[in-house]
């Protein structure tokens, strides 16, 4: 069985996340969606409400895909979980250089890892949480973006601040 990580910020997750999500389950068997903590993104607020929402997002998926929150390095997580793949979506060439950064660093840690960069569809390569969360914090509807459990997370008052 092959199982894939597929880590990011997921702050709130968005339709292109659920879009990797799918395409990566056409080469993998398992995938086990890992929130972590950027140092740059205001790590543990709300975590637990990211997770509870990546979890309500993928439940389509049913058992071929787990949601967990981790805050240590993503080599330990990844190696903590059997296995040496990880799964990130590629929008732009701006995330092209952000990615390689990470990617290069993480395999000078762990050379084992392997990586699988997917480019986000099309439809979806304009967006990002940091955007959704802006359009919510001022009182947008991000509907056309987020599965429905976000958009009433939102719409709840729930702004998740950056
Ligand atoms: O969705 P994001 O914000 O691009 O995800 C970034 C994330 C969480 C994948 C990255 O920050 C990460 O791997 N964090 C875990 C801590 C770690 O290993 N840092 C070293 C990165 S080289």
């Amino acid at each position: 069985m092959k199982k894939v990580i597929y880590p990011g910020s997921f702050n709130p997750i968005t339709y292109g996340h659920v879009n990797i999500v799918e395409r990566g389950l056409e080469l993998f068997d398992h995938m086990v969606v890992g929130i972590g903590t950027s140092i740059d993104k205001d790590p543990n607020t709300y975590l637990k409400d990211r997770i509870r929402l990546c979890r309500e997002s993928l439940e389509s998926f049913g058992d071929r895909v787990n949601v967990v929150g981790f805050n240590g390095l993503l080599v330990d997580f990844v190696k903590s979980n059997d296995t040496r793949f990880v799964l990130r979506g590629l929008r732009t060439l701006t995330d092209y250089d952000y990615e390689f950064q990470m990617l290069e660093m993480n395999r000078q840690i762990e050379p084992s890892l392997e990586y699988v960069l997917l480019p986000t569809s099309q439809k979806w390569s304009h967006l990002s949480s940091t955007r959704v969360r802006e359009i919510a914090a001022l009182g947008g509807d991000v509907s056309p973006f987020v599965p429905p459990c976000v958009s009433e997370y939102y719409r709840d008052k729930h702004a998740i601040p950056d």
